[in-house]
């Protein structure tokens, strides 16, 4: 992601998330060393893009979004599946999120890839929905990788027929 994203990036994010970051956040995050900012696109267009966070022994994902145009396609998997790549890349021990506990897509996307709830923040958002503390398994657990790859490989598989008419974006 770069700062000229960020008109699209803000499109997304405010008809994807009841309390969306404003532009200063991701601007701040955009010149933050420790921040991985990407964007997935097609036909020119930003249909998804997701932020991470490295701290010493671990990645926090702060933000991971598909259009709604292309969701239920493979696009925010694709997200999360980079994140957890660069996370192992990076010597990270585990990847760590929040999420809302009425966001039952993103809970399922993330069970996917074996993440557990390993906690509960009350009043978490600003509008006081609670958050559920996820965490992935330790990235240099064996089991993990080959899980991770049977998924990565069936989702490049999935996504190689991935299409959508660009008017609609
Ligand atoms: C969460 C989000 C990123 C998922 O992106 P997406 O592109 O629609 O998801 P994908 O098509 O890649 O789906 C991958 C997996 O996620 C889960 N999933 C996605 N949408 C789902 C839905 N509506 N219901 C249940 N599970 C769902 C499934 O496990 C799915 O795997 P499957 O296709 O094998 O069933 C998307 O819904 C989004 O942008 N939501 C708004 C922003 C947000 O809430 N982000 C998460 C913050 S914690």
């Amino acid at each position: 992601m770069t700062a000229a994203d960020l008109p699209d990036v803000m499109t997304i994010e405010r008809a994807s998330y009841a309390t969306p970051w404003d532009e200063i956040a991701y601007r701040q995050a955009l010149d933050n060393e420790q921040a991985f900012l990407d964007v997935v696109t097609f036909a020119d267009r930003i249909i998804g893009y997701a932020a991470m966070w490295h701290f010493v022994d671990q990645v926090h994902l702060g933000t991971i979004v598909s259009h709604p145009v292309v969701r239920g396609k493979g696009i925010g998997e694709l997200l999360l599946v980079n994140v957890i790549a660069r996370a192992i890349s990076l010597g990270a021990g585990t990847v760590t999120l929040e999420v809302r506990t009425s966001n039952h897509p993103a809970r399922a996307l993330y069970e996917k890839y074996n993440f557990s709830e390993v906690g509960y923040r009350k009043n978490y958002y600003r509008d006081h929905e609670d958050a559920i503390l996820m965490t992935s398994p330790a990235l240099n657990d064996p089991a993990f990788h080959r899980h991770f790859k049977i998924q990565q490989m069936a989702l490049f598989k999935r996504l190689a027929s991935f299409t959508i008419l660009p008017s609609t974006l």
